[in-house]
């Protein structure tokens, strides 16, 4: 599919802008998102009020609900914190490093007719800033982490169409879970503590 020629984002309005024409159609072109979303030189001004951190876990952090098409949150990762390995339910994502490094190991999904099956590795990649990666349910599982013991690192994700649950696998059994997302923050608010729940996991 053809796209028209790209206009760099000169700022993370101007990104998200451009994503709610590009989502406004009934088909994705992941190439084109995937190449917008990396086009765009992370700016921490624009995104300082959305980053917000906890001690213990990463925390996801709404940013723009896409007119319904798409969620773009910032996820904000502490020292050493990672996810656990998931799926994302049919949608797309896309990741972008806006600050540090991140990495990303691949699985293959687990046969469905092998119960108790250790998950098998696929890949293991590093990101940095500005890089922009993409997975789906066909490419596979994934789990994200920050490696780094001194700095943390802040990534922009894009989800089509949105999802509010996904699944989390046990890497010894491939054993599968549902699990609910909830968001720490929303537009730059922290979210009330009574509608916390569960765990944060893609
Ligand atoms: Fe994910």
């Amino acid at each position: 599919m053809e796209y028209a020629e790209l206009q760099v984002p000169e700022s993370l309005n101007e990104l998200i802008k451009q994503l709610h024409g590009i989502f406004s159609g009934d088909k994705i072109n992941v190439e084109e998102v995937q190449t917008l979303m990396e086009s765009y030189k992370s700016n921490p001004a624009d995104w300082f009020r959305f980053a917000k951190f906890d001690q213990y876990r990463y925390t996801r952090n709404l940013v723009d609900e896409g007119n319904g098409k798409f969620n773009l949150m910032i996820l904000c990762w502490g020292e050493g914190h990672g996810s656990s390995i998931h799926d994302h339910v049919d949608s797309h994502c896309f990741l972008k490093i806006l600050q540090g490094q991140l990495k990303e190991t691949l699985f293959n999904f687990p046969d469905v007719n092998q119960k108790n099956q250790e998950l098998s590795k696929k890949l293991e990649s590093i990101y940095d800033e500005n890089q922009c990666t993409y997975i789906n349910d066909k490419i596979g599982l994934h789990r994200v982490e920050n490696e780094s013991h001194t700095e943390p690192a802040i990534s922009l994700h894009l989800y089509s169409p949105p999802f509010d649950s996904c699944h989390c696998f046990d890497e010894r059994t491939g054993y599968k879970t549902k699990v609910k997302l909830t968001f720490w923050s929303r537009f730059g608010e922290r979210t009330p503590w009574e509608t916390l729940e569960s765990k944060e996991n893609n």
